[in-house]
């Protein structure tokens, strides 16, 4: 069991791109682009800061309610970022792996994404994994629906039904928990993200919008993780 201060992964809600972008008179897909910037400048901070696991919302389920204007510009960043930076994310030894609703992303952005996610399998430096169209509660209800299934088909009866397997059940299966979940931007909400994960994870909000986050931030709140007690509901 891992003591107090380990920090194996991290998970992030990148928020605020929109207000960051409106306060310098920006349209919102230019913090979007700069959002999309930091990524690739807290990916290669957390490597070097020796986190195992980067969990990064870049689009929840319910973002594909945005205007059609702001989704098709998102999606079209992410195919870029699919492209090129990950490309070079991958050849720096980071194992990708994204989790969500990929039914609903168009099939060439599947594509890329199997193909990065097979490509990197054996890299062992770091996980990135990308939260795209991405919903918790739907992952749970996923992970219920193949629960039953199982039962139905007389594989396994409700009995043996525990947290352990419904965990494996998960899109994050065979990935510890977040010890640390950060959001930017001021909010202070879970915005659907990981919620069976997060049973046990230390929050920390910050006001700062994503496009503005950096390393040096990113440092500090490790340090103020590494002053925290965890109890896990034990005295
Ligand atoms: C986060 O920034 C990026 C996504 C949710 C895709 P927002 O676009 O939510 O920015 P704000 O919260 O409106 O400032
Ligand atoms: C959460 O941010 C999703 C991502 C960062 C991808 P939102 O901006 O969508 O969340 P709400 O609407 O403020 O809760
Ligand atoms: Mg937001």
């Amino acid at each position: 069991m891992a003591d107090d201060t380990t920090l194996r992964h991290i998970a992030v809600i990148m928020d605020g791109n929109g207000r960051w972008a409106q306060k310098k008179g920006l349209p919102r897909v230019a913090g979007h682009r700069k959002g999309a910037e930091v990524v690739k400048e807290i990916t290669r901070a957390a490597g070097e800061l020796g986190v195992e696991f980067l969990t990064l919302y870049a689009f929840s389920t319910e973002n594909w309610k945005r205007s059609q204007d702001e989704v098709s510009s998102l999606m079209g960043l992410l195919r870029q970022y699919l492209k090129s930076d990950l490309k070079e994310i991958q050849d720096n030894g980071v194992r990708i792996r994204f989790i969500g609703e990929r039914e609903m992303l168009d099939a060439d952005i599947v594509k890329m994404m199997n193909k990065l996610e097979r490509d990197t399998v054996g890299n062992t430096k770091m996980t990135l994994c990308i939260a795209l169209s991405y919903g918790s509660r739907q992952e749970i209800v996923n992970a219920a629906q193949k629960i039953a299934m199982l039962v139905k088909r007389g594989d396994i009866s409700p009995e043996d039904v525990d947290v352990k397997m419904f965990s494996d059940m998960l899109y994050t299966r065979d990935m510890p928990d977040p010890d640390l979940i950060i959001r930017t931007s001021g909010e202070q909400r879970i915005s659907n993200y990981l919620l069976w994960q997060a049973a046990y994870s230390e929050f920390f909000f910050t006001p700062t919008f994503w496009p503005d986050f950096n390393k040096t931030e990113l440092e500090a709140i490790i340090k103020n993780f590494s002053s925290r007690e965890r109890r896990y509901g034990k005295n």
